[in-house]
């Protein structure tokens, strides 16, 4: 999900609000295009897999009555899958439905959270509603500063955000890193790890946290079908933790809050795991690729890991953004990150880099001029 931050007033200071990001329409309407290059949400470049979409027809019939609010289906082939038992599983309209629940469950206007200052925005959106004071840490080296984040916990802190890998960074955090903190945490601070782009990771040194509940009864693990499995309009994600935590977010959470498309298609997606593999190969391509071209264009840039990747422009940002959205092709400005001189960008199918590289040539060209 892309998003632009506007100021809003709560009774405490001035907080953050979420906004959806420029539409596909307000974006043809600008450039006068008919086709857009969506490279703002970090999203599956090559959709969902077919066998889900194949699916879609047989939910034709279950739309005249309610889901099942209990989810089994679903909730059994995500435990097989992550090898956890379905009691800790809560299922969310979105991640972000549930980073709602989590906020709701663990922040009261007398606690504090901590999260990164380039962390993904909603942590501190929400946070910030609920009145919680939001303690934003500096990365090292475009990192999660983990060291700080211990230094910083004080007797007020309830909730730590880290997201792994990190949106808008790209960046990572080792297994290693990621044990030798949780060991660090008091028991009773809650620590989410939003594994949101897991699957784009490749590298060696990294690991899911699931396998790290059996430990953290404090621990909270975030996914979603938006971003890999190319499901992000079917809004569904999840969280896996111990039961006493599943207990308390299932308390903020609204019978049928999934729709039985969403719960149906998913379970599908689930199996088709050639389709993940397939997508995370293409991106290592095309990333590798993206990455080729800025070096040789001496434009310098976030070392991401994942579907997306920052480029530093410098004053040039808000420019070339516009630029490329004249050319139909949108991207993501990070100013509520304090990133201004940062362009976010997706990475998309061969075609789709193909003509953002065309085109960042001839706008970049033309500044030089
Ligand atoms: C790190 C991170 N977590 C969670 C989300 C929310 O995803 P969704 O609500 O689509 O599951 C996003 C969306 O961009 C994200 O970048």
């Amino acid at each position: 999900m892309s998003a632009k931050l506007a100021l809003l007033k709560n009774n405490k200071s001035k907080s953050l609000a979420y906004q959806t990001s420029l539409s596909v329409n307000r974006a043809k309407i600008i450039s006068g295009r008919t086709e857009i290059i969506r490279l703002s949400s970090n999203e599956n470049a090559y959709g969902p897999s077919p066998r889900a979409l194949s699916c879609l027809n047989n939910t034709k019939e279950l739309l005249q009555r309610y889901p099942d609010d209990t989810y089994e289906a679903l909730k059994e082939k995500l435990s097989k899958n992550l090898s956890v038992s379905p009691s800790k599983l809560v299922l969310g309209n979105g991640s972000s439905e549930i980073i709602q629940f989590i906020v709701n469950a663990f922040l009261t206007p007398d606690d504090q959270v901590l999260m990164s200052k380039h962390a993904f925005s909603l942590y501190r959106v929400l946070s910030e509603k609920a009145q919680a004071e939001v303690k934003l840490l500096l990365d090292k080296g475009w990192k999660n500063n983990l060291e700080d984040f211990v230094q910083a916990i004080g007797e007020k802190t309830k909730l730590i955000f880290i997201a792994n890998p990190n949106n808008p960074t790209g960046t990572m955090l080792s297994s290693k890193e990621l044990k030798s903190f949780l060991m660090k945490v008091p028991e009773h601070i809650t620590v989410v790890i939003d594994e949101a782009y897991a699957e784009f990771i490749t590298h060696p040194d990294y690991q899911s946290m699931v396998p790290q509940l059996a430990q953290y009864k404090n621990l909270i693990v975030l996914r979603t079908f938006s971003k890999a499995y190319g499901l992000a309009g079917l809004r569904l994600g999840y969280a896996i933790a111990n039961e006493a935590i599943i207990e308390k977010l299932n308390l903020h959470r609204n019978p049928f809050n999934v729709n039985t498309v969403a719960a149906e298609v998913a379970a599908v997606a689930l199996e088709d795991q050639l389709h993940i593999q397939a997508t995370v190969e293409k991106n290592c391509i095309e990333l590798m690729k993206f990455k080729q071209f800025l070096s040789l264009h001496n434009l310098s840039y976030i070392d991401s890991l994942t579907n997306f990747i920052c480029i530093r422009l410098f004053e040039k940002t808000e420019l070339v953004y516009q630029q490329l959205l004249k050319k139909g092709i949108l991207t993501r400005t990070l100013r509520e990150y304090d990133m201004a001189d940062f362009l976010r960008i997706s990475i998309g199918t061969k075609e789709e880099m193909d003509e953002c590289k065309k085109a960042l040539l001839t706008i970049l060209k033309g500044f030089a001029l």
